[in-house]
């Protein structure tokens, strides 16, 4: 084999590596099983309707009222959205919100303080991890998983 080519080969070899294995890869990343109905619990309890709304999901007036909205208009959860398409991605948006700014089209308010970090509150705190796991089972089926968008080519 030429000296070219065994540095080319082993170059590639490595990179591949490099992707799949870095210590920064969500390879390996696994919650345990969450609780769907304490999941729910956890999301009223931490108000995540004072500044969203959560497709196909209503809750009765009475706990509806007891919420201080922050956003004239809440920004959706659930269904197809840019940033959450997997659990891990699902998980980073509530642990880490500014990491990817989820933006919505429709909204007329600002979802970015002016650093460009997310108005999202921090919750690492205050929510314990069994919470965040179920809260994560309660949201993961509200998500569609975005299809993959193909090239669309010409036909000859
Ligand atoms: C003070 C307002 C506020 C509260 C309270 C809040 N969020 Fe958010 N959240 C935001 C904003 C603004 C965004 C959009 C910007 C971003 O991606 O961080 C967002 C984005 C998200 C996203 C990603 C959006 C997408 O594309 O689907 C998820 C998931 C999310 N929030 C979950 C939660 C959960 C769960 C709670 C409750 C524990 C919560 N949020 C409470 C403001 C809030």
């Amino acid at each position: 084999m030429n000296i070219k080519l065994l540095v080319v080969t082993l170059f590639a070899i490595l990179t591949l590596f490099a992707c799949n294995q870095g210590v920064d890869s969500p390879q390996g990343f696994s919650l345990p099983k969450g609780n769907i109905v304490k999941g729910e619990a956890a999301f009223m309890k931490y108000q995540c309707l004072a500044c969203h709304s959560l497709e196909n999901y209503s809750v009765n007036r009475d706990d509806y009222e007891l919420i201080t909205k922050e956003f004239k208009q809440p920004i959706p959860l659930g269904g197809t959205s840019a940033v959450v398409t997997t659990y891990a991605q699902l998980v980073t948006s509530i642990i880490n919100p500014s990491h990817k700014i989820a933006k919505k089209a429709n909204l007329s308010e600002e979802v970015t303080n002016e650093d460009g970090s997310s108005k999202m509150r921090i919750y690492n705190d205050v929510m314990t991890v069994s919470e965040l796991i179920d809260l994560v089972a309660f949201l993961q089926p509200k998500y569609k998983i975005k299809p993959p968008t193909y090239t669309q080519y010409n036909r000859y």
